[in-house]
């Protein structure tokens, strides 16, 4: 099915205290999984489905971000002169994409951080994708929900089924399953266990529509003193139908050290050049455990 949606938003300007010190000065956005940063997964992800363009929220110490898409002259005559053509495709893959840089001065949230690409996404629904959830290369995930849009003309996000004593970290929905996706009726941010409605946890990717910059503008702090997205989208399902997908396949929490070291075994062990010695290695080293 053909998509109106053109647009997505890769909030990145969170400090990434959880995996700090590597976060100190670098963006959490960058990390590598094998050979590729986080946020390259998620770009390449949109592109599949047909996003053209791109808005960047950064922070401070995020300008790597907007070197990992911009032209490297020196690099590219290096390889060029040295013969390694394939280099060269590989680092000028995404060279044709428009991406947008906006800075959020202040980690105010995930809310505000969206908020602040108003100005670029004007009156279009889009896409928001948080890179540090990590999809499987081959993920439907996105196509399917842009699928649902498209019937619905609502937004829609992606949930998962997460344990109960994880909830606490997760905005989780409450609603009635309809024909394959969540009718959402309510939305909390980070519950406690005991007073959480359900346990399926929104994860990093959401269709929006442009009047949640309405409601985001008048937002206070909820969670942890931050302008949460959920909070907003909890005033828009009073107003509007809101989705929930429950996504198939994994999702790596790559912004936690656990999650990062799982996602890293997972896509070395499907890396065609990595695969075989990189089995054998585990293998051995699981013997010694
Ligand atoms: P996280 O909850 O993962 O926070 O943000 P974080 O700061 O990145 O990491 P931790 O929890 O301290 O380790 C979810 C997403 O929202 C973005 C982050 O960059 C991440 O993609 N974000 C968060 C912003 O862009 N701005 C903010 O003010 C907060």
């Amino acid at each position: 099915m053909a998509t109106t949606i053109r647009k997505a938003i890769f909030p990145a300007a969170g400090l990434g205290t959880r995996f700090l010190p590597a976060t100190k000065a670098s963006p959490k956005e960058m990390l590598p999984i094998v050979d590729t940063p986080l946020i390259q997964y998620g770009v390449e992800e949109c592109v599949r489905c047909g996003i053209q363009e791109f808005i960047i929220i950064t922070g401070k110490n995020k300008r790597a971000i907007e070197d990992h898409f911009d032209i490297a002259f020196e690099l590219e005559e290096k390889l060029k002169s040295t013969g390694k053509q394939k280099m060269l495709e590989v680092i000028n893959k995404l060279q044709e994409i428009k991406f947008a840089y906006i800075r959020q001065r202040e980690a105010l949230g995930l809310g505000h951080a969206i908020l602040c690409a108003k100005p670029f996404v004007k009156d279009e629904p889009f896409v928001v994708i948080l890179s540090d959830d990590l999809l499987d290369p081959d993920s439907t995930v996105l196509k399917e929900m842009m699928s649902i849009y498209e019937q619905k003309k609502s937004p829609v996000i992606a949930v998962e089924d997460v344990p109960r004593a994880d909830v606490q970290r997760y905005g989780i929905i409450d609603g009635k399953m309809h024909d394959g996706v969540y009718e959402i009726s309510d939305l909390v941010e980070k519950p406690k266990p005991e007073n959480a409605p359900s346990t399926k946890g929104i994860i990093g990717r959401y269709i929006l529509t442009p009047d949640i910059f309405d409601i985001l503008e008048k937002q206070k702090p909820g969670a942890g003193g931050e302008i949460q997205l959920t909070d907003a989208l909890r005033t828009l399902v009073k107003k509007r139908p809101i989705y929930g997908y429950d996504i198939k396949g994994r999702r790596y929490d790559a912004g936690d050290k656990l999650g990062y070291l799982k996602a890293t075994v997972d896509f070395a062990l499907r890396n065609k050049e990595l695969a075989a010695d990189f089995r054998k290695f585990l293998i051995e080293r699981v013997k010694t455990l």
